[in-house]
């Protein structure tokens, strides 16, 4: 293992896998194709990936619809275009399978602001509450809740839990308060963010709808309060994705991560959309996730190459962290 590992990184090398400035003559669309069918793989793609490995998946979406596809993949390997929770939610649900992360440092500012340690202190401290936790968290804070959810059916979720029963709801603070405003129920929050749903401006925001008066604002549930009290609709990607679909209006300023106008736009290329402005941004008008940029089409192409790098969960933590996502998914698909 080790001795292929050096091997690989020895190759990686050679086509600039650590210096990714280097220029190769690899046709890394063709060969990921290729190497998907020889190595009878599947490409799972959130939609803020870039727009090429969008292209080449098999299947793009949101958190939820990955975790539903990555359960039912029959593949001998999953390749998660997307970063390290989703990746390790894809092992957890199908562990039979191999699953590979192009980067593996490709995390999540979610994820990052909520430790197992830190999330057991705070249930040590409210022993009598529920602990819901958005998906974007790692296998071992999974494994100490009882529920998980994602942005699209966190209201549903939510709903399931008897009215009379406490919820510690972690790690987004965005999410968690927008949850609460729409169900009423008391819920004590998580101090946790994203950093990219964070960056939203307001003042920009209005001042880009002043510009185009006739644009719809959506936005996704863990922007920051007075961004989602000017949006017109507020859902998850899919949920945005399908709005933008299925509403008459011609322009939409979206204020969710970039990469999902590549998506969206292809759905809807007669509307326009105008990607919502971000606080400290002078040279681009839109957001986005370095963790999510992290993954290029050279390193999807390796890791398929090589194998590497490969998610793993140890089983004890699996079995743990399968019970919550396990409930949210037979939740989820309950009309
Ligand atoms: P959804 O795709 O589930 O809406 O989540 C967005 C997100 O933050 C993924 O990192
Ligand atoms: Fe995490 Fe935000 Fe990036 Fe999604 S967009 S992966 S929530 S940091």
């Amino acid at each position: 293992m080790i001795e292929s590992f050096e091997k690989a990184k020895a190759e990686m090398n050679e086509v600039g896998y650590l210096n990714l400035e280097t220029k190769t003559n690899i046709d890394f669309a063709a060969e990921i194709l290729k190497l998907k069918k020889e190595k009878n793989a599947i490409i799972l793609a959130h939609y803020y990936q870039e727009p090429e490995i969008q292209d080449i998946a098999d299947y793009v979406g949101d958190s939820l619809g990955l975790s539903y596809q990555a359960a039912e993949a029959d593949a001998d390997i999953i390749v998660f275009a997307g970063v390290h929770f989703m990746a390790e939610t894809a092992k957890i649900l199908n562990p039979t399978k191999k699953v590979l992360l192009p980067d593996l440092n490709a995390g999540c500012s979610l994820s990052e602001s909520c430790s197992a340690e830190a999330l057991q202190a705070f249930k040590n401290e409210n022993p009598d509450h529920l602990v819901i936790t958005y998906v974007n968290t790692s296998a071992e804070v999974k494994a100490i809740s009882d529920l998980c959810c994602t942005s699209s059916n966190a209201k549903k979720i939510v709903d399931s839990v008897p009215l009379d029963q406490p919820i510690i709801f972690a790690p987004d603070k965005n999410l968690g308060a927008w949850i609460k405003k729409e169900t009423g129920r008391d819920m004590l929050l998580w101090d946790g963010a994203c950093i990219v749903h964070e960056a939203f401006s307001i003042d920009k925001l209005i001042s880009t709808h002043q510009k185009n008066p006739n644009a719809t604002i959506i936005a996704h549930p863990e922007s920051e309060d007075h961004i989602l009290k000017v949006a017109e609709y507020v859902g998850s990607t899919s949920g945005m994705i399908d709005y933008v679909k299925n509403n008459s209006a011609n322009e939409f300023i979206v204020a969710t991560e970039a990469g999902i106008l590549h998506e969206m736009q292809k759905e809807v290329p007669e509307k326009k959309l105008i990607p919502a402005p971000s606080k400290e941004n002078n040279t681009c008008a839109c957001s986005e996730c370095h963790f999510m940029k992290m993954n290029t089409m050279q390193k999807l192409y390796l890791c398929m190459k090589y194998e590497l790098p490969e998610v793993m969960v140890s089983e004890e933590t699996r079995l743990k962290a399968l019970k919550p996502i396990q409930k949210m998914l037979d939740i989820s698909a309950k009309q």
